[in-house]
């Protein structure tokens, strides 16, 4: 594989379907393939969809919080276990926070990054880590919604003040490809 077979591109309708079934093989939590449609027709400014060779192996769905439009929520992310470690979620943030500076012109420019991780998902915490790293922002974690409203999940946010995740980092193969978006 060459660094030139990572594509991402603004999911379209067709995508969805696609989505859902990388969401399903990674292990998200399964929404219908319904949601996926419509963060293809409606969020697909906030959203990507990563492919190599062609196929999609890997989506963010994300969209900007109505009471603060320059926070970008990434809703899921998910990327194949056999591309994983290359750094294609990373090229999907990445490519979110800069697409949007250009295709939605109207709306503010993405400031913040927010996404909720799951205590233990040590992948998801280092991704939103080293985003945060990468674009020289600190990271909060808090606590998104409590006990009361289960399941109780926290929250990164790459912005405001700091705070070093815990986890300890793994090691990862790391064979970066860099991407094309279209
Ligand atoms: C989380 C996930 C999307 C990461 O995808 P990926 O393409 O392998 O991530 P990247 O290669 O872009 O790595 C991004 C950063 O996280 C780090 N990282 C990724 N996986 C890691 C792991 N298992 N342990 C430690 N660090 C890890 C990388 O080293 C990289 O940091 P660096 O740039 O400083 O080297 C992928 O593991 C996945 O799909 N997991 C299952 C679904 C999930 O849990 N999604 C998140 C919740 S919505």
């Amino acid at each position: 594989m060459t660094t030139a077979d990572l594509t991402l591109v603004t999911p379209r309708l067709d995508d969805g379907a696609a989505m859902w079934r990388i969401a399903v093989d990674v292990g998200l939590d399964r929404n219908s393939p319904y949601k996926y449609l419509l963060f293809c027709r409606d969020f697909a400014a906030t959203s990507v969809v990563a492919r190599v060779d062609g196929e999609p192996v890997g989506f963010v769905t994300g969209y900007r919080r109505p009471a603060e439009p320059d926070t970008l929520f990434v809703w899921q992310v998910g990327v194949l276990a056999s591309q994983r470690g290359r750094g294609v979620a990373g090229a999907m943030l990445d490519h979110l926070r800069h697409t949007n500076r250009v295709a939605e012109a109207a709306a503010p420019p993405i400031g913040q990054l927010e996404a909720s991780v799951t205590r233990g998902n040590t992948a998801s915490m280092w991704l939103f880590t080293a985003f945060a790293d990468r674009h020289g922002v600190p990271v909060t974690r808090t606590v998104l919604f409590g006990r009361r409203c289960s399941p109780r999940i926290t929250t990164t946010r790459c912005c405001s003040a700091s705070a070093r995740c815990e986890a300890t980092r793994s090691q990862v193969g790391r064979r970066r490809i860099s991407p094309r978006s279209q």
